[in-house]
């Protein structure tokens, strides 16, 4: 495995791959690796000739100065766990090499990047597409692999390849949990022992809430969630949104639509950390 810390040095590699004909995949990530990472990584490497993975803390969709400063970085470990899985190059880059000048290219898919996420953390989505079209760019990958926990990200990323006419398969891949349910994610190595333990509320409240979800409204759905967790010592929902999975609307009954999705952003513990999930309800 090799890694690069300059764009230029993994562009020339894989131009020896694709004029080879060799698939490639991208797995793009901010590091701080773990058990979901790995999920989609192995998927490439099982999917492609070649596996690119990205380790790079875009400072462009954080909103948030201390939630960039306190974002895990253990670039280390990272690049030992992505050797054991077959990973072929990393791209490990500096803010300079892949922003030499500011970007100032402007993204916007309404309404799918101005609901949820969108709506609190403004230019969020545009700084991810700024970051995942430049390493589309650099790549030009086969495929390209993302977790479903970022669901809301993964609708916006969809938009922003018909859009630019990337010709590549997006990926989408299941959200892997811990034993307990929790959702992993690199913001779970910020929480305290008993702040995870309270965590888990969050996951096993949308797994009880879908057979809840047969005898109740969606409104009432809603509620349910939203007040449950409230109740809970070190745990405050900031949204729970009960929406359509093509068009991130909410919607007011469960027929509604083919894929119905709850989508909740909880803030945990004392710092507090800004914890993800969601929950298919309906999927036809
Ligand atoms: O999901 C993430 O980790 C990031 O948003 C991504 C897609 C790697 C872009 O920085």
């Amino acid at each position: 495995m090799l890694v690069f810390n300059h764009q230029s040095e993994l562009v020339a590699a894989l131009a020896t791959a694709r004029s080879a004909g060799r698939s490639i995949g991208l797995v793009p990530t901010m590091g701080a690796l773990h058990e979901g990472h790995a999920s989609l990584v192995r998927r490439s490497v099982a999917e492609n000739d070649v596996t690119v993975v990205s380790v790079f803390v875009n400072p462009t969709q954080f909103n948030d100065p201390t939630d960039l400063k306190n974002y895990p970085r253990t670039l280390e470990a990272d690049t030992r766990l992505l050797a054991q899985l077959g990973a072929d190059f990393v791209y490990a880059p500096t803010v300079d090499d892949v922003y030499p000048e500011p970007d100032t290219r402007r993204f916007s898919y309404p309404p799918i990047d101005t609901v949820m996420e969108g709506a609190r953390r403004p230019g969020h989505f545009n700084g991810v597409c700024q970051i995942v079209s430049k390493l589309f760019q650099i790549v030009d990958p086969t495929r390209a692999y993302f977790g479903e926990k970022d669901f809301q990200q993964i609708a916006v990323i969809r938009a922003m390849v018909r859009d630019l006419g990337f010709k590549l398969e997006l990926c989408p891949c299941p959200i892997v949990r811990e034993e307990s349910g929790l959702a992993l994610s690199s913001r779970n190595t910020l929480l305290s022992d008993s702040e995870k333990a309270t965590a888990v509320h969050i996951s096993r409240t949308l797994a009880r809430s879908v057979d809840y979800a047969r005898t109740h409204t969606v409104a009432e759905t809603h509620d349910h969630v939203v007040d449950t967790l409230n109740a809970i010592d070190g745990l405050e929902v900031e949204y729970y949104e009960i929406v359509d999975g093509e068009t991130l609307q909410p919607v007011s009954a469960w027929n509604e639509a083919s894929d119905v999705v709850g989508c909740i952003t909880v803030y945990c513990g004392r710092r507090p950390v800004r914890l993800i999930d969601n929950i298919h309800y309906i999927t036809r």
